[in-house]
């Protein structure tokens, strides 16, 4: 099939060359220049697993094309994807400039029957304001669809390669044979594509953003009441989550959710709900938890060194919001050290991907270093922020050798306390207790 994808950042890219890889032609339309000059010469402008291979590979069968214009697009492609940003305005509404504008413009290329499929996540309602603005502008016929994206970054291509589940939000029966076409790729375990009307599908997106926050802030909230009173929240998640009921992901204690989706998402519904008179007590609260996360990690970090934040220098591991990608956008990290340098304390970070978006995000207020144990050497304590990988079983002895003070300040839990305990490392982790015993206690 002939599609066109416009907006290639996260989800227009790995929409695009996922696609491609299924043997689709795709034009990609963005309106950075920039961006599509350096995919023309195969320098992918995010990080994401996998990408690249595909998008080398699918430029290589002349499958992938790269273009600013979007009329090109328009003409080449039977399916349009809108896949632009819809970042959170003032109010926590989301700004919908870019949708709209684009879908505009869409209508004033169409010269022919086309299909028009919205990716970004979008407010309920976005369908009639899309179509209304098309057919107010342009006499050729077109058909819309809601497809709202679930992929996670840092796993995206493997999300959209094999996803849990499609959402096609059109009642038309041609456009879903067309659209259960283009997907049915993906389908080869089992048919996982729901139909739906469009305001449903445009709302499944909010409540599963909802959801998974609601899961986050739920085992935050039980971390503190752990702390308090002396129970080990890693046990009782693991208990909780073999519940069949329950499950075990996202509820992982932590220093609180980020990054470019949840808490956008999180602020549009509660806009969306206060818009019509609609309280939205449980997600304000997520909400709510969620800040009280990232606060207390830091006052924690704070209150440790007391008097002297002033000369503290800390080692900070991890930046993005999560593990596996360079975005920082909405990161606790970001959250947290802004809050640590306010209060005059002097950072120096690594992360493996994400450190170039950092420093320009914070605008060079902190050092940022080339190797995790380059950011050791004479810190006060090292903190962490990120899951990644290559943090997850570190030389203990060697960051107690470099730190100027063994203590690991640590928002993901990454860490059996009695192993880093036994290193001589003073261990603060989230809703476990701080000092253990020398030997872990037999449980069996
Ligand atoms: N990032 C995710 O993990 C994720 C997951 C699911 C859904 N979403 C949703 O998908 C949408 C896109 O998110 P993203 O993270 O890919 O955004 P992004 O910021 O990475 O990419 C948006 C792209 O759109 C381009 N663009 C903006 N205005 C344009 C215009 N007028 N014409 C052409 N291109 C234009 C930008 O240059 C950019 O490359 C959002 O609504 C988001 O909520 C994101």
């Amino acid at each position: 099939m002939k599609i066109c994808v416009v907006g290639i950042g996260y989800v227009g890219l790995v929409t695009a060359a996922c696609l491609a890889e299924a043997g689709n032609n795709v034009v990609c339309v963005d309106n950075d220049d920039k961006r599509i000059k350096g995919l023309e010469n195969e320098k992918i402008p995010i990080y994401e697993p996998g990408l690249t291979e595909l998008v080398k590979h699918n430029r290589r069968l002349n499958r992938l094309h790269f273009t600013t214009r979007l009329k090109v697009g328009v003409d080449e492609s039977r399916i349009i994807f809108l896949a632009v940003g819809t970042p959170s305005t003032q109010d926590g509404s989301p700004d919908m400039s870019a949708i709209l504008s684009v879908a505009g413009d869409i209508a004033a290329c169409l010269s022919d029957y086309r299909i028009i499929v919205t990716k970004s996540t979008v407010p309920v309602g976005t369908h009639h304001k899309i179509t209304d603005l098309i057919r107010s502008k342009s006499d050729v016929a077109f058909d819309y669809v809601s497809n709202p994206e679930f992929l996670k970054e840092g796993a995206a291509v493997e999300d959209f390669m094999s996803p849990d589940r499609i959402i096609i939000g059109t009642t038309n029966p041609t456009v879903q044979k067309t659209m259960k076409r283009l997907y049915s790729p993906f389908m080869r375990r089992s048919n996982r594509i729901i139909f739906m009307d469009p305001a449903s599908a445009e709302m499944t997106k909010y409540a599963a953003n909802a959801m998974l926050a609601t899961r986050i802030s739920f085992i935050n909230e039980i971390s503190i009441l752990c702390e308090k009173l002396g129970a080990d929240v890693e046990l009782v998640r693991l208990g909780l989550g073999s519940d069949s009921r329950i499950g075990p992901a996202f509820l992982f204690p932590g220093v609180g959710y980020g990054g470019s989706c949840l808490p956008k998402d999180i602020r549009a519904l509660i806009h969306v709900g206060h818009e019509h008179g609609v309280e939205m007590k449980l997600i304000e609260s997520v909400q709510e938890v969620n800040r009280i996360s990232h606060e207390r990690f830091v006052e924690r970090i704070i209150e440790y060194f007391g008097g002297q934040v002033g000369e503290t220098v800390l080692a900070v591991w991890g930046l993005a919001f999560k593990s596996k990608t360079d975005d920082v956008r909405e990161s606790p990290a970001l959250y947290c050290v802004r809050k640590l340098l306010d209060s005059k304390m002097k950072i120096r970070a690594y992360d493996p991907e994400a450190g170039s978006a950092a420093n320009s995000a914070l605008k060079g207020r902190i050092e940022i270093v080339k190797n995790g144990y380059d950011a050791l050497d004479n810190a006060d304590a090292l903190v962490i922020f990120t899951d990644w990988q290559e943090f997850r079983n570190p030389d203990f002895e060697l960051i107690a050798k470099k730190l100027k003070k063994a203590v690991i300040f640590d928002g993901r839990n990454l860490y059996d306390p009695y192993m880093v305990k036994n290193a001589g490392i003073e261990y603060h982790s989230i809703g476990r207790k701080t000092r253990f015993p020398k030997e872990r206690p037999k449980t069996t």
